[in-house]
């Protein structure tokens, strides 16, 4: 007998029109990012910290990046990967949807 993973609920899919999304987990900020994928594939989507692993700065969107206001660090919208400070990363985990809910695997 199969057991399902644990997960946890991030939130319904139809409370978000647009990304990314800011969302709180466990009263911490992230963001609902679209995560990459092949033309072919569906959609998947990806839950980026909105922490900055440098000094704790709040990140924020711009174009096809979150910026840190702090001192600059850049990260990739889609994978949390820094593109200024190389191996540097905002924490990144996939997100699935389950009955119509962002679920996250805990
Ligand atoms: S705290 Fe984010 S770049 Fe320094």
């Amino acid at each position: 007998m199969s057991e399902q993973q644990p997960v946890k609920i991030i939130g319904s899919v139809n409370d978000f029109a647009a990304f990314p999304a800011a969302v709180n987990v466990d009263n911490n900020p992230f963001f609902i990012v679209e995560a990459p994928r092949k033309d072919d594939e569906p959609q998947r989507y990806n839950l980026i910290s909105a922490i900055c692993p440098h000094a704790g700065g709040m990140v924020r969107p711009h174009l096809n990046e979150l910026i840190c206001p702090l001192h600059y660090w850049c990260f990739d919208l889609a994978t949390g990967e820094s593109t200024n400070i190389p191996g540097e990363q905002l924490e990144c985990a996939p997100l699935e949807i389950r009955d119509g809910q962002f679920t996250l695997k805990v």
